[in-house]
Parts: C-alpha cells; sequence; structure tokens
C-alpha cells in the first residue's frame, strides 16, 4: 500500500490540447449519447482506487457497447495520441486501474461489453465479453451444467477483462491454475485500433508464437481485451468445508500433504488464516462470529470437491483426513460444515480480511509468493525483518498457502495515526520482498504491479527480463498510449 503520489499535475501544450478536443469529440460521437460521461459525480468512481490510495484525473469516461466502438475509440485515440486507461471492475489492489494525475488520459471502461456470447456445454468452453462481472460468468456455467473455477472476494464486482489482465488468482488456484490457465482465445483491440481475434476454443494449437500470453496479466499496457473464450470444467456436486485450528505454519503445510494424498488430489482450497484476521473480521464485520470455542493461534479453511453424481465417500475422507491429523497433532481442533450456510460463515471470515483491515486502519500489504515448502521459513523471517523496522507492528496474515500465495500484511501499531507509519512503507516493502526473493518468491503473486510496484520491480526483475519487456512494449505500444505510468 501506498499513500497517493503528490506530483503537481502537469500541463499540456497548447497544440496537444486542441488535437485532444477534436479527438474527444470524435469519441463521442463514436460511441453515442449512453457511451460517455464526463460528469465530475459519474467519473468519480471511475478516478479513484477503491482504498483510496490512488487518485487520478480524466478527460472523459468512455463505455462503448461493442468491439467495433472499441477499435474505433482506440484508433482515434492512437491518431491523437491520447492516452487511454482501460478500466473493469476498479478493484484492483495496486492503482492499476485508475489513470494518473496529469489529467491527460481517457479512461476506458468496459462495463457495457457484459454479454455471454456463447456457451459450449460440450466442449467446456464459453465466450464472454470483457465486462462480464465474474460472479456473472460463473453462475452462467453452472445454469449449464458445468463450472468456471476462478474465485476471489472481489467476484461481484470485478469483471473478467480485469481479471485477466491481471492474471487473477484467488481461492482455487491449487487445483485449477490462475486466470491465465483459464483461457484458451482471446479478442483484443491492438493499439494501433486493428481488432485481433483470437477466439479459438481449442486445447490444441501449435501454431507459432502463443500470442494470447501477452495481453494476460499486462494490466492493460499492451491492448484491450474485448473477450475471451474460457475453460469451463465438470460442475462440483459436493463441497465438504472444514475450518480447522493447525498447530502451526508447518503443521498446516503437512496437513496439505496429507489432505492432497489420502483425497486423491481433491483439495479445491486451502487458505492459511492467522489470528489477528480472525480477529479484526469479527471486530468490523457484523454477523460473524468464532467457528471454533476457544482461540488459536492459526486456522486452515480446507474444502474438498467431489464432481462425481454417485456419492463418492469424499466427505467420509475428509473425516478421516483430519481424524488422523488431530492424532498427529497437525490439527488442534476443527469444525465441518454442515450446511451451506455455515460454510457461507466459514468463508465470510476469510473473504472479509481485506474489507477489516481497511476499516482497521493503515496496513502495508504484501502479495508475495514463495515455493510451498519454503513458507514456514519466509514467514518467521520476514516478521524479524519487520520487527527490525517497527516493533510494535501487528502481522495480519492471510492467503492462499495452498499455491504458495500469501498476503503478508503489516498493521501499524495500535492507536497509531497511520502517517507515522507509512514513513517507514518502503523500508518495511523492501525488507518483506527482499526476504521474499531471497527464497525463490515474487513481489506480486496475483494483485499485479500497476502503480504501487512499478519502482520496485527493477530491484527484483532481472535485467534481461525487464529488457524483454520494454521491447515487446516498444514493439505492440510505440508510443506509449496503453495505460501508461503502470508496471514498466
Ligand atoms: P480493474 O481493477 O478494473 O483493472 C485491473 C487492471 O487491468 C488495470 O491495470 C486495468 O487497466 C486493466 N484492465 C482492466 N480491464 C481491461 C481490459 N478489458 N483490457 C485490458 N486491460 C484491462 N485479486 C486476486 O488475484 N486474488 C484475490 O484473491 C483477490 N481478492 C480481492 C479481494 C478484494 C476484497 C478486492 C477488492 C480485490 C481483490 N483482488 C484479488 C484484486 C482484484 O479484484 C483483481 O485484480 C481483479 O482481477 C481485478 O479485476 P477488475 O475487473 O476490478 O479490474
Ligand atoms: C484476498 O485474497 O483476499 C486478497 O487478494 C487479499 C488482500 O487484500 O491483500
Ligand atoms: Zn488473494
Amino acid at each position: 500500500m501506498e499513500a497517493p503520489a503528490s506530483k503537481p499535475p502537469q500541463k499540456m501544450p497548447l497544440e496537444t490540447t486542441t488535437v485532444h478536443a477534436d479527438a474527444i469529440h470524435r469519441i463521442k460521437t463514436a460511441v453515442g449519447e449512453r457511451g460517455w460521461t464526463t460528469d465530475p459525480a459519474e467519473m468519480q468512481p471511475h478516478l479513484v482506487e477503491w482504498r483510496g490510495h490512488y487518485e487520478g484525473q480524466a478527460q472523459i469516461v468512455v463505455r462503448p457497447a461493442n468491439t467495433e466502438e472499441v477499435a474505433e475509440v482506440v484508433r482515434i485515440c492512437a491518431e491523437a495520441k491520447l492516452p487511454m486507461t482501460p478500466q473493469s471492475g476498479n478493484t484492483s489492489m495496486c492503482g492499476g486501474a485508475v489513470p494518473l494525475k496529469n489529467g491527460q488520459e481517457i479512461i476506458l471502461s468496459l462495463a457495457r461489453m457484459n454479454r455471454i456470447r456463447s456457451i459450449d456445454a460440450e466442449n467446456y468452453t464459453m465466450t464472454v465479453e470483457a465486462g462480464c462481472i465474474l460472479q456473472t460468468v460463473q453462475e452462467t456455467a453452472l445454469e449449464a451444467d458445468r463450472y468456471f473455477p476462478l474465485s476471489l472476494a472481489a467476484e461481484g464486482s470485478c469483471m473478467i477483462g480485469g481479471n485477466l489482465s491481471t492474471n487473477a488468482g484467488g481461492t482455487n488456484v491449487l487445483r485449477y491454475g490462475n486466470a491465465r490457465e483459464l483461457v484458451l482465445g482471446l479478442e483484443v483491440v491492438l493499439p494501433d485500433g486493428r481488432i485481433w481475434d483470437g477466439l479459438l476454443g481449442l486445447r490444441k494449437d501449435n501454431t507459432g508464437y502463443d500470442l494470447k500470453q501477452l495481453f494476460l496479466g499486462a494490466e492493460g499496457t499492451l491492448g484491450i481485451i474485448t473477450a475471451a473464450v474460457l475453460k469451463l470444467f465438470p460442475r462440483p456436486r459436493a463441497i465438504y468445508a472444514c475450518f480447522c485450528a493447525v498447530r502451526d505454519i508447518s503443521a498446516a503445510l503437512e496437513l496439505l500433504d496429507h489432505a492432497r494424498t489420502e483425497s486423491g488430489d481433491s483439495v479445491e482450497t486451502f487458505e492459511l488464516i492467522s489470528r489477528p484476521v480472525i480477529d479484526l473480521v469479527i471486530k468490523h464485520i457484523p454477523g460473524t462470529a468464532d467457528p471454533l470455542s476457544r482461540t488459536y493461534e492459526y486456522y486452515v479453511l480446507l474444502e474438498l470437491v467431489s464432481t462425481s453424481k454417485k456419492d463418492n465417500g469424499v466427505g467420509e475422507r475428509l473425516e478421516t483426513i483430519l481424524g488422523q491429523a488431530m492424532e498427529n497433532g497437525l490439527v488442534l481442533d476443527a469444525v465441518l460444515a454442515q450446511s451451506e450456510q455455515q460454510r457461507q460463515a466459514f468463508w465470510r471470515l476469510r473473504e472479509n480480511a481485506s474489507e477489516s483491515q481497511k476499516i482497521e486502519g493503515a496496513s502495508i500489504k504484501h502479495d508475495i509468493s514463495i515455493p510451498v515448502s519454503a513458507i514456514p521459513s519466509f514467514y518467521e523471517a520476514a516478521w524479524k525483518a519487520v520487527l527490525e523496522i517497527e516493533p510494535a507492528a501487528r502481522l495480519v496474515a492471510f492467503g492462499h498457502a495452498g499455491d504458495g500465495n500469501l498476503h503478508y500484511n503489516i498493521a501499524e501499531p495500535e492507536g497509531g495515526d497511520g502517517q507515522t507509519f507509512f514513513h517507514k512503507l518502503t523500508e518495511i516493502n523492501e525488507a518483506v520482498h527482499d526476504v521474499a526473493h531471497a527464497h525463490g518468491g515474487s513481489i506480486s503473486a496475483e494483485h499485479g504491479i500497476g502503480q504501487l510496484k512499478r519502482d520496485e520491480l527493477s530491484r527484483y526483475k532481472p535485467a534481461v527480463a525487464l529488457d524483454m519487456m520494454r521491447t515487446i512494449k516498444m514493439a505492440i505500444d510505440p508510443d506509449g498510449l496503453m495505460n501508461p505510468g503502470k508496471v514498466l
């Protein structure tokens, strides 16, 4: 997390302003009256990051209704050298979806492009437009007796275009992979306004470079994703959830291994939650409560899934797994969800982790990944490093431990004023990221780089990799019009 940048807005030269004004006029005509707004109140939610840490300015918010309109808008922008910020649900964690402060950009919102174009149940695919809300995509798949497994706490507001552009992760990566692995084809408007139709629903296609990979996780810096062919899976017929207290972090990982091997690898979710997270959620989110009768330091929310129409004993297997883990001292206490309502109650504790931290006050967030085997060592070493900088800091850690991704968040000392803590932001970020790097990890597991980690990227990414990234950017977006100031 970072305080908003405080650079003064840059003045545009007069010629640029005139060219831009003409381009804005043409854009308004291209998308029609429903397709744009300059009303300050309507623009406001598009200018601010959801936690309020980044706020930018823009000339206009444009909402094209279809791919052709997106292409026309981009062509006009390319001619006028008008920079663009693509935006979907604006739930980005790294200031990626809001414009810079200089007010030069247009915001290109995909929100009106929200059609499910088709679903091919037999091919286990669906073709959706970028502005489809993730939850709608999940629900539509279920209606066709299929499953789209991408799942995250923001799924009621984030959109598939944003999910693919951030290569989102979430709670089911262990079993299904992240967003990148759930895509078979893409439709993209390139920075010069050409449309690339790569909407193939093929699991095999070795006809040269896999171009879609360039745009997945590019955070809008290489083009605008307008539609995608998504991979579907058999629908889960039963989900068995348990909330368990584990002895320590190592025990959590032993439990993961045990559950994977003993369940025939049907672990759908394996979320680690440390006690301070539960305390904050119960404190700030009405209707939440401790699932266990006493408190423990670490918990795991574990789910096994069965896709079989017949009862194939997965529920009993979970009970056996937990019984053995308790005998071995890995699990100290556990409760199995007896109903969907109880399962949802477990999830409310996990999914409100971010929201309750936001309400609590200042925190410095870290979205790191490391090999699963390195989690215990990272956890301890990073905490030692943080305490050397801020002895009264509070560790509010949780995350998708099953795939090695931890949200290793540091909250300000109790009773702090926020600002004093933020003075230590760079030092704390570097300390945690250095430890993750030393453990063979990444400084951004699933949230992306955006504005937040742009400058830090060069500290950890090999120079050769950065060089290749810049070469690709130059080749596809030579004028740097796509989401300037983000990633690179
Ligand atoms: P936006 O925020 O609008 O955009 C994200 C980035 O993609 C920006 O750089 C934007 O310019 C670019 N972009 C958007 N649409 C397009 C497009 N069509 N073409 C090209 N570029 C585009 N993330 C996770 O990975 N895992 C989690 O578990 C998770 N949990 C979250 C929980 C909460 C409570 C919240 C608020 C966020 C969470 N996030 C998580 C972060 C966020 O939801 C994801 O990054 C999500 O994928 C962003 O989708 P969006 O539609 O909001 O995209
Ligand atoms: C989540 O998994 O809930 C988000 O990605 C976490 C965050 O707020 O850092
Ligand atoms: Zn996450």
